[in-house]
C-alpha cells in the first residue's frame, strides 16, 4: 500500500515527508494505522547524525499509538480493531530476560531491530523498489507501520490515543524508573533531576508510590511549575551547589531516592552524591553523549549508596504499558499538561524546532482518526 511518511534522507537535514510503499504484514507482524505520535529527542538525536548507530534513509518516530488494521499469519496477541501503543522495547515473553522479573530488556529481536530491519532481516518499507529501513522497530512518523506483534501493547480502547502515545517512551520511562526500577517506598524523600517528559514522569511515579517529599530540580522555572502539578513538593533551580542544598534540606543525609533525567553526566554525579548515606538509591534514566563517563567517588558507594540504570523505566511493555494507561484512566496520572503542541505529519520538522527551543514538553502529531 501507499503511505505518507517522514523520511530521514541525510543526517543534519530536515525530514522529507513523502509517499512510500508499505508491504503487507508477514508472519508474526501487524499492520497498524497510526492515530498519534509524539516527537522525541531520540528522533532528533538520530536525525542530527550524533547517534553513532544511526542509519539513513529511514522513517523516524517511536512514540506511536493507533489501531490494528490487519494481522499477519500466526498472530495471536492482537486482532483488527485493537488499540495499541508501539514498543521500541518489545516483550516476547519467552526469552531469558522476559522470563525474569529482574529486567525488561527482551532479547528476541534486538540485533535486527538495531540494524533497521524487522525480525526476519528485511524491511516492509520501500521506495521505487529500494528498501527503506525501520527506526527503533517502530517508524511511526507515518500513516501506517508494520511491526512485530511482540512490540505492540494492547491498551484500553477508552484511552484517547493522543495521550496514549506518550506512554510509548518518555512518560513510561519516568513513571517506571520510580515504580519498577527504584520501587520507591511510601513516606520516602525523592529528588528528580530534570523536568522534561522523563523527569516529570518520575515525579508522578514517586507520588504514586506514596513518597512524602519530592524535590524536582531543573533549569527552567516553567518546567518546575509543571513538576508541581505532577506532585513535586519542592522545586529548585539546578547548577553548582545543588548537592549541598539537597543535603541541607534532608538533615545532612541526602534523599532516599534520586533520579537523573537530563542526560548530563555532571548531573548524574549530583544524583549519586545527593543520595542518602546508608541506603540512598540513585537511578539514571538520562542517556549520556557518546564516550562520556560518570565519575563516582567510591566512598559514596562504600557508605551505602547504590546506583541503578533504567531503560524504558524497567517496564515490560505489553504487560506494563496497559497497566499504566489504566492508572491514567483511573485519574491517577495527569497526561494533558504534557501535550503542548498538536501538529500534522507535514509539520514534523517544526516539532523538532519546538523541542530544540524547549517550547513545551511534547508536540504530538495527529493523523486524524
Ligand atoms: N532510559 C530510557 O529508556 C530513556 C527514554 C527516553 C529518554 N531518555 C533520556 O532521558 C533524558 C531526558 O529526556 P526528556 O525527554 O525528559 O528530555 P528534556 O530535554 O525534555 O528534559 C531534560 C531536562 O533537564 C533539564 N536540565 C538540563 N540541565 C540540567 C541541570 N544541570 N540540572 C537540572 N536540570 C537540568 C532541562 O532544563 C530539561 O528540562 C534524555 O537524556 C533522554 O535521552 C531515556
Ligand atoms: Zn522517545
Ligand atoms: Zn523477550
Amino acid at each position: 500500500m501507499k503511505i505518507r511518511a517522514a523520511v530521514l534522507e541525510e543526517f543534519g537535514k530536515p525530514l522529507r515527508v513523502q509517499e512510500l510503499d508499505l508491504a503487507e504484514p508477514r508472519a508474526g507482524e501487524v499492520l497498524v494505522r497510526l492515530v498519534a505520535c509524539g516527537v522525541c529527542h531520540t528522533d532528533l538525536y538520530t536525525a542530527s547524525g550524533a547517534d553513532p548507530s544511526g542509519y539513513a534513509p529511514t522513517v523516524l518516530g517511536h512514540e506511536g499509538a493507533g489501531v490494528v488494521e490487519r494481522i499477519g499469519e500466526g498472530v495471536t496477541l492482537l486482532a483488527p480493531g485493537d488499540h495499541v501503543v508501539t514498543l521500541f522495547s518489545p516483550q516476547c515473553g519467552e526469552c531469558i530476560h522476559c522470563r525474569s522479573p529482574k529486567t525488561n530488556l527482551c532479547l528476541a529481536i534486538r540485533d535486527q531491530q538495531g540494524k533497521g530491519y524487522l525480525p526476519d532481516g528485511t524491511t516492509r518499507l520501500s521506495r521505487d523498489g529500494e528498501p527503506i529501513r525501520h527506526f527503533m522497530g517502530t517508524s511511526t512518523f507515518a500513516e501506517y507501520t508494520v511491526m512485530p506483534e511482540i512490540a505492540l501493547a494492547k491498551v484500553n480502547p477508552e484511552a484517547p490515543l493522543e495521550g496514549a502515545a506518550l506512554f510509548a517512551c518518555g512518560l513510561s520511562t519516568g513513571l517506571g524508573a520510580a515504580m519498577n526500577t527504584a520501587r520507591v517506598e511510601a513516606g520516602s524523600t525523592c529528588v528528580v533531576f530534570g523536568a522534561g517528559m522523563v523527569g516529570l514522569g518520575a515525579v508522578a511515579g514517586c507520588r504514586l508510590q506514596g513518597a512524602e517529599r519530592i524535590v524536582c530540580v531543573d533549569l527552567s522555572q516553567d518546567r518546575l511549575e509543571l513538576a508541581k502539578g505532577q506532585g513535586a513538593t519542592d522545586t529548585m533551580i539546578g547548577g553548582e551547589g545543588t548537592v549541598e542544598r539537597i543535603l541541607e534540606m534532608t538533615g545532612g543525609f541526602g534523599a532516599d531516592y534520586t533520579f537523573e533525567a537530563t542526560g548530563n553526566v555532571k548531573v548524574m554525579r549530583q544524583a549519586v552524591e545527593s543520595a542518602r548515606m546508608g541506603w540512598g538509591l540513585a537511578t539514571m534514566a538520562g542517556v549520556a553523549g557518546k564516550g562520556e563517563t560518570l565519575d563516582i567517588i567510591p566512598r559514596f558507594l562504600i557508605t551505602g549508596r547504590r546506583v541503578a540504570g533504567s531503560s524504558f523505566g524497567g517496564v515490560k511493555g505489553r504487560d506494563g504499558v496497559p497497566r499504566l494507561i489504566d492508572r491514567w484512566l483511573a485519574g491517577d496520572i495527569d497526561v494533558d499538561p504534557f501535550i503542548s503542541h498538536r501538529i500534522t505529519l507535514d509539520d514534523v520538522n517544526h516539532g523538532f524546532e519546538l523541542m530544540e527551543a524547549q517550547d513545551g514538553i511534547r508536540s504530538v502529531i495527529g493523523f486524524g482518526s
